[in-house]
């Protein structure tokens, strides 16, 4: 079985550092990340410089990364998407050569205030105008559902929310719909009870699963999902991660977390671990901390025993 990763890092990642990465460094890491095999990045977010200044510059990103020729090539196979709240950030997106966004959306209602600044129905109102947008350009578009499994203002969200809002936005036209734990407190049981209910009536290949790993929960649930046919996970190089407007939501699940954990139960993500290891170094020196991601803190110590 292969597995596909959403490399998040260059947004999810980036979007809560306290140092902002020069356009120069965004674009190194962008260019490792490619090396190492992953081929669906989110490299950018078209949102308010005030709330997100990390992301200012992603016209300018999207733009350098339009001028690299190797990634025109479809034989690369490498795509590059963005996130996009409104009509206002499409069309920034678009002018700069985006072809595929993310809408995203939340399943708590103080999330999604908070985040984007309007309840939850009138946010779909949002993503129904962006997306017949975005079709008229000929661009894909992804979605996001935060706060599936719990929210950081209101706790507990309601099963039944989820449901009906992940087929809402599948029935908008997004390709997939990424099930967020934005705060990293969703457990094996919780995913498998959604999945259960999500799968019989969407089937498998249009979900995603986005998961945090603050409480440590997140391989263990990435386990779950696959027991139930998930084939498509999104992470983060390093663990870097989490949601200015989600306290305490730390990084993502970790990229090569993530592979290491595939790769040795025999399933293929084409992501070359030894070269997410050769970033460790100066990744930390750009972003000024040690990353948390696990093995990459490993390294390739005790090869002999790895995969
Ligand atoms: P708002 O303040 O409600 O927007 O922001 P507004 O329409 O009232 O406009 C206010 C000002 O913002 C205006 O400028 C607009 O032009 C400007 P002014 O006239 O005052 O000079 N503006 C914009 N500028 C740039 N790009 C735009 C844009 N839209 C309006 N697109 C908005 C609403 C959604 C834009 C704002 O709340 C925002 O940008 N929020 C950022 C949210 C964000 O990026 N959060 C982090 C990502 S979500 C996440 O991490 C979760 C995820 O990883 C999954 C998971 O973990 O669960 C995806
Ligand atoms: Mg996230």
């Amino acid at each position: 079985m292969k597995i596909k990763i959403v490399e998040v890092g260059p947004r999810d990642g980036l979007q809560n550092e306290k140092k902002i990465l020069s356009l120069e460094n965004k674009l190194w890491l962008i260019h490792a990340l490619v090396e190492a095999g992953l081929k669906r990045i989110e490299a950018g977010a078209f949102v308010s410089p005030n709330k997100v200044p990390q992301m200012s510059d992603s016209s300018v990103l999207f733009k350098k990364i339009n001028l690299i020729k190797p990634y025109q090539n479809p034989k690369l196979g490498v795509h590059f998407s963005a996130l996009v709240p409104n009509l206002h950030g499409l069309r920034n997106a678009r002018d700069s050569g985006v072809r595929e966004i993310a809408v995203f959306g939340s399943c708590s209602e103080s999330f999604s205030l908070k985040n984007i600044n309007c309840t939850i129905a009138e946010s779909f109102v949002r993503f129904r105008e962006v997306i017949k947008e975005s079709k008229k350009n000929k661009m894909k578009v992804r979605g996001y559902l935060s706060t599936a499994f719990g929210c950081p203002y209101e706790g507990k969200v309601s099963l039944k929310k989820v449901i009906s809002l992940t087929d809402k936005m599948l029935g908008l036209g997004v390709k997939e719909v990424s099930i967020g734990d934005t705060i990293g407190v969703a457990t094996p049981k919780q995913v498998r009870t959604l999945l259960k209910e999500l799968i019989p009536q969407i089937g498998t290949q249009k979900i995603a699963l986005h998961f945090h790993d603050t409480r440590g929960t997140a391989l263990a649930n990435v386990l779950a999902g696959l027991d139930l046919g998930i084939t498509t996970y999104d992470s983060s190089i390093g663990g870097l991660g989490g949601c200015p407007y989600a306290q305490g939501a730390s990084g993502n699940l970790a990229t090569e977390d993530l592979v290491y954990m595939l790769e040795g139960m025999g399933l293929k993500t084409g992501v070359d671990i030894n070269k997410i290891y050769s970033l460790k170094d100066p990744l930390e020196k750009m972003i000024g901390h040690v990353l948390p991601g696990r093995a990459i803190q490993a390294g390739s110590s005790h090869a002999s025993t790895q995969i």
